[in-house]
């Protein structure tokens, strides 16, 4: 078994990797979307077992609607309409973030895939759709207070998360040069590992991950003791 269990990627870039081929905006999506399909191999050849993508945040929503239209368009028409790829390779599809504002249609589309993918057990993919660490958190607290708890710990805070079967993100990695974290994973980026890369997310592929596992194994995790 891999020493690298759960992956988190904040995949940036795309908008950049458009415009430096003066394409619109949402062409550097769609290429991203065909990165992320080389990425989620490349995750099965390392044994990886959990994946989880920053695709739209609770903050994306302040980008032009055209933008927002066309994201929602893609995580409604392509994450089902690939079903039977995802399947064949042993992906189990989760959606990880605040249903509310999701449009109906993605909503469906999400929850047919998890229904259909649900007994694969190669790669648990975590789709983060209107997600925000701080808004997971509060959900989280927010049901606590609900039924009534009157005082929290992380424990019983991690488990009103959307999947708290799903383990601790264990390395963190975002594309195109930025190093920070934008609200991904807060609560379980405790102990993670972070690597920042300059190569943009459209240009990810296979052998990426490949660079990513390695960097990985070369850290030394103490989780707050010694080694
Ligand atoms: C950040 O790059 C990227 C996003 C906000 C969207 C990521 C979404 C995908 C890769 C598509 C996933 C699709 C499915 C169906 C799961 P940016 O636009 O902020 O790049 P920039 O910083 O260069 O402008």
């Amino acid at each position: 078994m891999s020493g690298l269990v759960h992956l988190g990627i904040i995949m940036d870039g795309n908008g950049r990797w458009a415009k430096m081929r003066n394409l619109p905006r949402v062409a550097g999506h769609l290429e991203g979307l065909k990165s992320l399909k080389k990425v989620i191999k490349g995750c099965i050849d390392e044994e990886i077992r959990y994946l989880t993508v920053y695709c739209f945040s609770t903050e994306n929503w302040k980008r032009p609607a055209s933008e927002v239209n066309y994201l929602m368009a893609l995580f409604t028409n392509k994450v089902y309409g690939e079903i039977k790829a995802i399947s064949s390779l042993g992906v189990q599809v989760r959606l990880l973030g605040n249903r509310s504002a999701l449009p109906e249609a993605a909503l469906k589309a999400l929850d047919r895939t998890r229904e259909e993918t649900k007994n694969n057990d190669k790669l648990i993919l975590q789709l983060a759709i209107n997600y925000g660490g701080h808004d997971e958190i509060v959900r989280a607290v927010n049901s606590l207070i609900k039924d009534g708890i009157k005082e929290v710990s992380a424990e019983l805070i991690r488990s009103r998360f959307d999947n708290p079967d799903i383990p601790p993100v264990d390395f963190i990695v975002r594309s195109a040069g930025e190093e920070r974290l934008s609200n991904f994973l807060l609560f379980d980026s405790a102990y993670s590992e972070l690597g920042f890369y300059d190569k943009l997310w459209p240009d990810w592929d296979e052998d990426m991950i490949k660079t990513v596992k390695q960097d990985f194994l070369k850290r030394t995790r103490r989780f707050g003791g010694l080694t």
